[in-house]
C-alpha cells in the first residue's frame, strides 16, 4: 500500500497516453457537497435517497421531491472547485486522450476547467419534461433568483413544461432507471481503452458505473485509487492511494510530471 508519496503512481500517470478519471460523491466532499453514503457526513444520515430519488417518489410527492433537488442544487452552486478539481483539469490538459467520467450530478470539474465531462447519472442543471425527454427545456425556472434560504425537507412546486405543461423533473437518473446510453457506451469504450484509469472518491457499490474501473483493469489498465476509506474497488486497483482528493491528486499530478521531466 502506498498512502503518503505516491511515486510509483505518478510513473504510471506521467507516461499514460490514456488517461480515465472516474470520480464519485468523494471529489466534492471537500467543496462541501455531501457524499451518499459516509456514515457521519452523507446524505443518507439525513435521507432515505432511495425513497426521494425514484420515479416513483416524483409520481407520489412531487413538490417533496423538487424541493429536495433544489435544495441539493443551490448547496452546489454555492460550492466551489477544490484543488482535486483543479488537479483533475490539469490532468485533462496534459494529456490529450483523457476522458473525465462523474457519477456526480454536480457541475465543480466543469467549473474547474475541464472540457468534456460523462455524466453518467445526469445533472442538477438539466431539468426536463416529465412525460417527453426530447420536449425543449423552454420552462421558467422559478427558483432562480429566488433569494429565499432553502431548508431541508421543503416543498417546492416543479415547474411545467413550456410545450405541453406536464412536470418539469430533475435530470438525474434514478434508481431504477437506466443511464444514459451514449454517456454510458462512452465511458465503457474509454475504460477499455485506457493505460490508467484513476477512480476518486466512489464507494464503487452503484451499478452499472461501478463496472467502470473493473472493466479498465480487466482491459489490462493500471487502476489507481484514491479513497481515505477502503472500499470494494480496492481490490482492482494496483495502487491504492489513502487521502483526499484535495490532498492527494495534486501532490500526484505534481509527481507525475516531475519523475517524467527526470528522465
Ligand atoms: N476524497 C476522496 N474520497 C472521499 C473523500 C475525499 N475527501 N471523502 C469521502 N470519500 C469517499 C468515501 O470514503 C466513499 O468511498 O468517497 C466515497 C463516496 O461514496 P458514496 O457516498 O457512495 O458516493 P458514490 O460512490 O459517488 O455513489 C454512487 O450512488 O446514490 C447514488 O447516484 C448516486 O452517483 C451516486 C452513486
Amino acid at each position: 500500500m502506498e498512502s503518503v508519496l505516491p511515486h510509483r503512481a505518478a510513473r504510471f500517470l506521467g507516461d499514460a497516453r490514456r488517461v480515465v478519471i472516474f470520480t464519485g460523491a468523494g471529489i466534492s466532499a471537500e467543496s462541501g457537497v455531501p457524499t451518499f453514503r459516509d456514515d457521519l457526513t452523507g446524505l443518507w444520515a439525513r435521507f432515505d435517497v432511495q425513497r426521494l430519488a425514484t420515479p416513483e417518489a416524483f409520481h407520489a410527492d412531487p413538490d417533496l421531491v423538487w424541493g429536495w433537488y433544489e435544495w441539493r442544487r443551490r448547496r452546489v452552486r454555492r460550492a466551489e472547485p477544490n484543488p482535486g478539481h483543479l488537479a483533475i483539469a490539469t490532468i485533462e490538459a496534459r494529456v490529450p486522450g483523457s476522458t473525465v467520467i462523474t457519477q456526480n450530478v454536480d457541475d465543480l470539474h466543469e467549473r474547474a476547467g475541464t472540457g468534456a465531462v460523462i455524466h453518467l447519472h445526469g445533472s442538477l442543471f438539466a431539468p426536463r419534461c416529465v412525460t417527453v425527454a426530447a420536449h425543449p427545456a423552454t420552462f421558467q425556472d422559478p427558483q432562480d433568483g429566488d433569494a429565499v434560504e432553502l431548508h431541508e425537507g421543503r416543498r417546492i412546486p416543479p415547474p411545467r413544461c413550456a410545450s405541453c405543461a406536464a412536470l418539469v423533473r430533475p435530470g438525474v437518473v434514478w434508481f431504477g432507471e437506466a443511464l444514459p446510453e451514449a454517456a454510458l457506451t462512452a465511458a465503457v469504450e474509454a475504460a477499455a481503452t485506457c493505460d490508467v484509469l484513476l477512480t476518486v472518491g466512489t464507494s464503487g457499490v452503484v451499478y452499472p458505473a461501478a463496472e467502470i474501473p473493473r472493466i479498465a483493469a480487466r482491459s489490462g489498465a493500471t487502476v489507481i485509487q484514491v479513497n481515505p476509506e477502503p472500499t470494494p474497488l480496492d481490490q482492482v486497483c494496483a495502487i491504492n492511494l489513502r487521502g483526499t482528493a484535495a490532498q492527494v491528486l495534486p501532490a500526484l499530478v505534481a509527481a507525475a510530471w516531475e519523475a517524467t521531466a527526470e528522465r
